[in-house]
């Protein structure tokens, strides 16, 4: 997905092919087990609990949020919880309405159909998806022409859950489908502080409070990425320093690869020097700013912002992105509080793009 850039970035928030079975390996398989996302939780435990104590299928289930904060394993958990089966597939994935028909009246009674990347299913698929949703049916055609006639089929009650980075993305007919709409957020330090512990203990690695506490700090308030950096940071510990993952190893370790005390590495940094030297902090629509820094738009929108607004080091405004002071500060540039307000005054006028 995306750039090649972007699958080489460590703290790229993207699934890599390479970490599949790793992935595997650290999905807690209970809501117990499940660090964070609190009132998420709490919610669909009651709502499965309900589903359950009626001997009906759960709603349809929609989660969003940026990648790697858990959508793909709390569809697992849910399936898990309700002790049903689950199946797999993506937007991408279904190109015809027939391949989505095979793989509803495939579905036993209860079971979840998990569609990940759902905003890039095809008009015409979605169609499909529509009565299946509300009635449990498939509308299917038979014949051309004159003599066509529409037949109506049942089909399991199953239980859809949709995931995807961009909610925004998706249609209103397709959204309001859904009885249940969860956002995922980003997860705190205290959070990725145990996800990391946890995953040590499962992968067998060594490693103390402060140690996990560092890679914590660094890993964009995202689970794929701290369970990435602890692997790296495991394999620098195995080759150079001792074998316990200490603060100072960790530290080492990361400073190497070059991520930075806030997960930031040379991409987010270009970014927001290009923001600060170039257009003296914005406001700059996106298309200037990618033009400027050579990154793809939705690449800045969707994989190098959300972290940046989430740290307070980006705003979007109605005119365009601006860096904060507290971005100036970590870059070590002087905000001139001054000079920007003068400066801003005067882009009201100069910068007209509504990004
Ligand atoms: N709440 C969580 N608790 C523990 N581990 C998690 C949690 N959320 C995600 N993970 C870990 O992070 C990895 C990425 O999660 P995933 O569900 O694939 O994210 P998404 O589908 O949102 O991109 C998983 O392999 C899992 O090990
Ligand atoms: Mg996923």
């Amino acid at each position: 997905m995306y750039n090649d850039l972007d699958e080489e970035r460590i703290v790229s928030s993207f699934a890599k092919e390479s970490e599949n079975t790793m992935e595997t390996d650290l999905r807690p398989r209970s809501l117990g087990e499940y660090i964070g996302q609190t009132k998420v939780k709490e919610r669909m435990q009651i709502f499965i609990n309900a589903a359950k104590a009626r001997k009906k299928p759960l709603d349809h289930v929609l989660l969003y949020g940026p990648p790697g904060l858990g959508k793909t394993t709390l569809s697992h958990i849910i399936a898990n919880e309700l002790g049903v089966n689950i199946r797999i597939t993506s937007g991408p994935a279904i190109g015809h309405s027939g391949d989505l028909a095979a793989l509803l009246t495939n579905l036993n009674e209860g079971d979840v159909l998990f569609i990940d990347e759902i905003h890039r299913l095809n008009a015409s698929v979605e169609e499909v998806l529509y009565p299946a949703m509300e009635d449990y049916a498939l509308d299917i055609i038979i014949g051309k022409g004159p003599s066509a006639r529409s037949l109506r089929v049942d089909l399991p009650k199953f239980t859809l859950i949709g995931a995807t980075t961009r909610s925004g993305m998706l249609t209103n007919p397709l959204r309001d489908r859904f009885g249940i709409i969860e956002r995922l957020e980003m997860y705190s330090v205290e959070e990725l502080e145990q996800l990391v512990n946890r995953s040590a203990r499962i992968l067998g690695i060594g490693i103390d409070r402060d140690g996990a506490r560092e890679i914590a700090g660094r890993s964009r308030g995202t689970p794929r990425i701290a369970n990435r950096l602890l692997k790296r940071v495991r394999d620098y510990a195995e080759t150079i320093a001792g074998e316990i993952i200490t603060k100072d190893v960790a530290n080492d370790a990361l400073e190497m690869m070059e991520v930075d005390k806030l997960g930031l590495d040379g991409v987010d940094r270009n970014l927001l020097t290009a923001l600060i030297n170039v257009f003296k902090g914005g406001p700059v629509g996106l298309d200037t700013l990618s033009a400027a820094t050579g990154e793809d738009p939705s690449t800045i929108e969707d994989v190098y912002e959300p972290y940046l607004m989430q740290i307070g080091f980006l705003m979007r405004t109605p005119r365009g992105r601006m860096a904060t002071e507290a971005a100036y500060k970590h870059l070590g540039i002087r905000f001139n509080d001054e000079v920007n307000r003068a400066y801003k005054q005067m882009s009201i006028f100069t910068n007209n793009e509504d990004k």
